[in-house]
């Protein structure tokens, strides 16, 4: 995230499916449940009171079983569906007024949206199925066939333009979608399950082909997804909704140290948290085992560590000594620095637990963490990283 001017925001949305939206958003103020107002008067709550602000140049996503409004939700953004009450600000202004001249400019400048399935024309060209959305909007052929080209160099299907979508896999045929969404350059783009239908790996492949994109080119995405390790591997922040409510939103570590409700816990239970939490996240501050050589030694405990970890005046790691016979009193720094393990493994504070685990389950000593100007933050021993591991 290169940004944190909010984008788009959306404030006390609602829809209601039927022929009756007035008696349903009554029995909503007043307290009913979307089952009750089912049962009742046969309209479905889609999406209930929502409320939040998506940040430029993040990837969010909106995650929920099915049926818990998550597409209802990402096509009122783009007004495909009319709320029944509430405002969508893009950029600062109110969408939810605009006529449809203003509102399929919204669409082709703004959002873009891919779907899960994406209809590409078995009689068109590569080439031509990408530059379809702008050939619709009245876009010359010499400039669509441009823009075209380029999306589709941009998701790796520069050489194939010529092909036609049966030659294409389906995950390539994905991404003729994706470009397509991209000849527009919208600031935003809408991606309703638009991995689910692929193989588990084209689908990581094409995660991080999106991770990508949005580096490269700071797009805003809001991407819906059913799976939550894709959900924890793209999203910067995400939404969880239950029954069109939204119950929660937030960095994945923040959801998972701290869940709303017992729906959000079960949802991240059995997660892999390695993917989620970082080695400053796990780090334990360390008592008696940091020795701080600035000309002297100060005291430290080698009564109760194994080890103990050279800090300069400034808190930056010098190395690490097996303490085991040492004493305080009776050792100086030169001694100190001569005891020290010929090579330290030390971690950085933002590297991924699952990136770490081999090292700390094979060094001999807790790993050291620090800042990646050096700066001490503590240790994770075998220990910790088995309880870390363990959540369940
Ligand atoms: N056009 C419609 N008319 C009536 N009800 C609808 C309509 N579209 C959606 N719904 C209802 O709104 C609720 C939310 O549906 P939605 O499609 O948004 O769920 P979802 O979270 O995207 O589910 P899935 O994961 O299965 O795609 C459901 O109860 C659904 O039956
Ligand atoms: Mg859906």
């Amino acid at each position: 995230m290169t940004d944190t001017t909010d984008i788009l925001s959306i404030r006390n949305v609602y829809k209601v499916f039927g022929e009756q939206p007035d008696t349903a958003m009554q029995m909503l103020r007043n307290g009913a449940t979307k089952d009750e107002i089912f049962e009742k008067t046969g309209q479905t709550v889609g999406v209930f009171d929502a409320s939040f602000s998506v940040k430029k140049g993040e990837i969010f996503v909106i995650m929920g079983l099915s049926g818990s409004g998550k597409s209802t939700m990402v096509r009122l953004l783009n007004r495909l569906i009319e709320p029944t009450a509430g405002t969508i600000e893009l950029n600062g202004k109110d969408i939810t007024g605009l006529g449809d001249a203003d509102l399929l400019d919204v669409r082709r400048k703004e959002m873009s949206m891919v779907f899960q399935s994406f209809a590409l024309m078995p009689h068109m060209s590569v080439l031509e199925n990408a530059a379809f959305g702008l050939e619709i909007s009245g876009v010359d052929k010499k400039e669509r066939n441009r823009r075209a080209q380029e999306a589709l160099e941009q998701v790796g299907l520069g050489e194939h333009g010529a092909s036609y979508p049966h030659q294409l896999s389906g995950g390539m045929q994905q991404r003729v979608g994706l470009a397509r969404a991209l000849t527009n350059d919208p600031t935003i783009l809408l991606m309703d399950e638009a991995f689910s239908a692929l193989d588990p790996l084209i689908r990581y492949e094409m995660q991080g082909e999106l991770i990508r994109l949005q580096k490269e080119q700071e797009r805003t995405i809001i991407f819906i997804s059913h799976d939550l390790d894709e959900a924890i591997r793209i999203g910067d922040r995400i939404a969880i909704m239950e029954g069109g409510r939204v119950v929660q939103i937030g960095t994945p570590e923040e959801i998972m140290r701290n869940p709303a409700d017992d729906y959000v816990e079960t949802f991240f239970k059995g997660v892999d948290v390695s993917k989620i939490l970082k080695a400053g996240d796990v780090a334990c501050p360390t008592s008696g085992c940091t020795i701080r050589i600035n000309g002297s030694v100060q005291p430290f405990d080698s009564a109760n560590n194994d080890f103990g970890y050279l800090l300069d005046n400034s808190d930056k790691l010098q190395g690490i000594v097996p303490l085991t016979g040492l004493d305080a009193a009776q050792t100086n720094v030169d001694h100190l620095m001569q005891q020290r393990v010929d090579q330290h493994a030390a971690v950085y504070s933002d590297d991924m637990v699952k990136d770490i685990v081999k090292k700390v389950a094979n060094a001999e000593y807790p790993v050291p963490v620090i800042e990646r100007n050096g700066t001490f933050c503590g240790v994770i021993s075998k220990d910790r990283l088995l309880q870390t591991l363990s959540h369940t």
